[in-house]
């Protein structure tokens, strides 16, 4: 397996408890968001949506459910297939593949109303590639169909250097399971470096009384805000929605951006 598949597969658990419980503000974010931005998918008459990084499907569960066609894919093949055998759990029939977001445009044929990659996935990728990254995103979106990006503002993360951040915590009574999550990170002196990350997820199954320590780590890069509007900007995308929050990853941008590329 090549090593980026590797480093992603490794840092990110496939298990679908594990994922939630490390990004559980996020996920809870992700709902409110979802819904702040609806009318917008309404207006731009949105009917089929791919997650380009959809790791254990929740956003996919999350629109199918609203009633959107549904696709995904990830760059691992464990969240590929974890996503596929959370949404059969669910009777949602969603095609997932596996794909690189740089290759997505050759692994699809289709082209979709609404285009996402979210979660600071871009975050995964260098400079360069998140340019073509976002170009991809582009070319399977419909004209006049939307793109749903979101990144953490690199400049803000790098300026505040963090040295650890909490990722979530709380008590699951479905599943009896008491977690705690979080980052410890060391940030370099140039933005252009990169960070590390050591993700710990602490889980105590008090139905079976045994505890379970998940960690991860990996590299990742800063995103730089004013490039991805650059890059925006290149491929004739208007912003129509923008947002700043720090409910589910710190500095996160999200932006929903109209793809106005006529081909
Ligand atoms: C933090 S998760 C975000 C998941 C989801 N989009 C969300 O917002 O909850 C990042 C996901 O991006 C995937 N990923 C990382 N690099 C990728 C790439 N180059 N192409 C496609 N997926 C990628 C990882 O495997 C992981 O599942």
């Amino acid at each position: 397996m090549d090593n980026k598949i590797n480093d992603i597969s490794n840092f990110y658990s496939a298990e679908n408890g594990d994922f939630n419980y490390l990004y559980k503000d996020h996920i809870d974010f992700s709902k409110t968001l979802f819904e702040e931005v609806e009318l917008i998918f309404k207006e731009y008459n949105v009917k089929s949506v791919i997650d380009c990084c959809c790791a254990v499907g929740n956003d996919l569960k999350y629109l199918s459910q609203k009633g959107y066609d549904v696709f995904g894919s990830d760059l691992s093949f464990d969240m590929a297939n974890a996503a596929t055998r959370s949404l059969n759990n669910e009777n949602i029939s969603a095609k997932i593949i596996q794909s690189d977001v740089l290759y997505i445009n050759e692994n699809t044929e289709e082209k979709f109303d609404l285009v996402i990659f979210r979660g600071n996935a871009l975050g995964h990728l260098n400079n360069d590639e998140q340019k073509r990254a976002i170009d991809n995103l582009f070319r399977i979106t419909k004209e006049k169909g939307l793109v749903f990006l979101d990144f953490r503002d690199g400049q803000t993360y790098h300026r505040k250097r963090k040295k650890i951040e909490l990722r979530g915590y709380g008590n699951d009574k479905q599943h009896k399971k008491i977690y705690f999550s979080f980052y410890i990170l060391k940030h370099p002196k140039s933005i252009f470096e990169q960070y590390k990350i050591k993700s710990k997820t602490l889980i105590f199954d008090y139905k079976k009384f045994r505890f379970k320590y998940v960690h991860g780590k990996i590299e990742a890069n800063y995103v730089i805000f004013d490039s991805i509007i650059d890059r925006i900007k290149y491929n004739n995308g208007q912003i129509l929605f923008k947002k700043t929050s720090s409910d589910g990853f710190p500095e996160l941008q999200s932006l929903i951006i109209l793809n106005n590329r006529s081909k």
